[in-house]
C-alpha cells in the first residue's frame, strides 16, 4: 500500500523515524515516500504496457516540481489543467509532445502558451472551445490535435462534487452530440480533432463504470470510423482509487484485467491520467498536538494543521486515517479502517486553529491517549492535499519534504510573513 508503516512502535517513512523529520523540518509538514510513488507509476504502466498506453500523471493532484521531475524521469507524460500547470512540467523538461490540456475553461491566452510549446492533445469539452482553439491555431499558422470530451452519462459511484461523467454535470458533451461535432469540424483549418477523452470521476473504485463508459466510447468511434473519420486516440482520463482505510481501491491491475481486452486490437491509441492512485498513498501530513480539551460531550485534539493544509475533510467529508506517529504504551493500529477501536481509545475529533466550524482534520476517532507536543500522522495525503491548501487565516503554506530511503529532503520550504504579503506589499510601498 505504501512506505508509511511502523517500526518498533514509531512510524517510519521509507527508513527514516518520522519523529525525526518533523523535528528537523517542523509541522505542519508534508512528507513524500519517493519509492511509494514510483512503484504505484511502475505499477500503473506495467497494468497497461501491452496496450503502449501512455500515463498521463495528472498534475492537479500533486504538482511539486520535485515530484513532476521524478515521475517525468521514470518515463511519466503529463495532464495538465491549467497555464500554471503547463509551465511547471515544461520547467521539470517534459517533452511537449507528452502533454495532454484539461479543463473546461481554457483561456485564449492558454490556449496559444499550449499551442506555442506544441503540446501533443488537447482535450477540449465543447463546440465554442473547439471553434476557437481552430481559431486561435489557424492565426499562429499551426494545427491543433484535439480530442473530444464526451459526456458518458455513467454513475462512478463517488461523491457528488468529484463526479463528471454524468450527464447533469458540465464536463464534455453527451454522446449523440459528439458525432454532430465531429461532422461539424470535419475538415476544420487549424484542427486536428482524432480523439475521445473521457473522464469519469475520482475517486472510482467501480471497474464496471470504466468497462461501460468505455464501451460507450467504442461504439461512437466505430460510428464515427464508419462515417470516414479517423479516430487515433482513446484517452480513458483517471479516477483509479487510492487506500484511506486500506484494501478498497482495486490495484492498477485489476482495472487493466477488465479495460485491456477492450481496447485490444482496436488501432487506438491509448492515454490515462491517472493522479491520485499514484500520488495519495505516497503523501501524508504530520502535525503536531497543540492542545487538548473536552467540551459538551466532545473530546478536541487541537493541532497545527489545519483545513489550510488538507481541506478534503471539511470539502467532501473525506476520510483520512490519523495516528500518533509513536503512540503511547506502543498501541500500533493494525489497519487504517475508519472503525478501528483499540482498547485505552478516546473518541475525538481532531480539529485546526482556523475560525470555521468546518476546520476538521478526523471526526469521532478513537485514538490512543495524546497530549501537547506528540505528533499525528494524517495518512494518504498526496494527492490534492497539499495542492488544495489555502493561506486563510494568513497561514503560510506549508513546507514539503521527500524521502528516499534514509535521506530527507526540502522539496518546497515554508513560507514566511514576507512570502505571504509580497504581492500587497508591492501596492503599498512600489
Ligand atoms: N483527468 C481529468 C480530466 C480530471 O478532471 C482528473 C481529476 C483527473 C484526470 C485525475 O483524477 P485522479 O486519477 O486523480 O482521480 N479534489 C478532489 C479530486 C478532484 C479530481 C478532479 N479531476 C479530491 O480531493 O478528492
Amino acid at each position: 500500500m505504501d512506505d508509511f508503516q511502523y517500526r518498533d512502535g514509531v512510524l517510519h517513512g521509507e527508513s527514516l523515524d518520522l519523529r525525526e523529520v518533523a523535528n528537523r523540518f517542523d509541522t505542519p509538514l508534508y512528507v513524500y515516500s519517493t519509492k511509494t510513488l514510483l512503484d504505484h507509476y511502475d505499477r500503473c504502466a506495467a497494468a497497461f504496457a501491452e496496450l503502449n498506453a501512455v500515463i498521463c500523471f495528472s498534475v492537479k493532484s500533486c504538482h511539486n516540481l520535485t515530484i513532476l521531475r521524478l515521475l517525468r524521469e521514470r518515463g511519466s507524460a503529463f495532464d495538465v489543467v491549467s497555464g500554471g500547470e503547463l509551465q511547471r512540467v515544461l520547467e521539470v523538461g517534459a517533452g511537449p509532445s507528452s502533454i495532454v490540456f484539461a479543463g473546461v475553461g481554457k483561456t485564449d491566452a492558454e490556449i496559444e502558451q499550449a499551442l506555442r510549446a506544441g503540446i501533443g492533445w488537447f482535450n477540449v469539452e465543447s463546440e465554442a472551445e473547439l471553434e476557437n482553439l481552430a481559431r486561435l491555431a489557424d492565426g499562429l499558422g499551426t494545427t491543433a490535435r484535439a480530442a473530444l470530451r464526451v459526456n458518458p452519462d455513467v454513475d462512478p459511484h463517488t461523491h457528488v462534487y468529484t463526479t463528471t461523467g454524468k450527464r447533469e454535470t458540465k464536463f464534455g458533451v453527451d454522446l449523440e452530440r459528439a458525432r454532430r461535432v465531429f461532422r461539424e469540424f470535419r475538415g476544420r483549418r487549424g484542427l486536428d480533432l482524432s480523439g475521445i477523452h473521457l473522464h469519469l470521476g475520482s475517486p472510482v473504485n467501480r471497474i464496471e463504470a470504466y468497462v461501460e463508459s468505455i464501451e460507450k466510447a467504442l461504439k461512437l468511434i466505430d460510428g464515427l470510423r464508419g462515417d470516414g473519420f479517423a479516430v487515433a486516440a482513446i484517452n480513458i482520463g483517471g479516477g483509479f482509487g487510492a487506500h484511506y482505510q486500506g484494501g478498497e481501491a482495486p490495484p492498477a491491475a485489476a482495472y487493466a484485467e477488465h479495460i485491456v481486452p477492450l481496447l485490444r486490437g482496436r488501432h487506438l491509441g491509448v492515454l490515462l491520467e491517472p493522479g491520485r492512485s499514484i500520488a495519495a498513498n505516497a503523501g501524508v501530513l504530520l502535525t503536531r498536538v497543540l492542545y487538548t480539551k473536552a467540551s459538551g460531550d466532545r473530546q478536541f485534539v487541537i493541532v497545527d494543521a489545519a483545513m489550510t493544509e488538507l481541506i478534503r475533510p471539511a470539502l467532501y467529508g473525506a476520510y483520512h486515517f490519523a495516528w500518533p506517529v509513536a503512540p503511547k504504551d506502543g498501541v500500533v493500529p493494525p489497519s487504517r479502517a475508519a472503525d478501528l477501536r483499540m482498547p485505552g481509545a478516546v473518541l475525538v475529533d481532531i480539529v485546526g486553529p482556523v475560525c470555521e466550524s468546518g476546520d476538521f482534520l478526523a471526526k469521532d476517532r478513537w485514538l490512543p491517549p495524546v497530549s501537547r507536543g506528540d505528533l499525528l500522522c494524517i495518512f494518504t495525503a498526496g494527492a490534492y492535499g497539499s495542492v488544495m491548501g489555502s493561506r486563510y487565516n494568513s497561514r503560510p503554506l506549508a513546507a514539503e519534504v521527500l524521502i528516499a530511503g534514509r535521506q530527507a529532503r526540502l522539496i518546497r520550504r515554508r513560507e514566511t510573513f514576507d512570502d505571504l504579503v509580497r504581492t500587497e506589499r508591492e501596492a503599498i510601498d512600489p
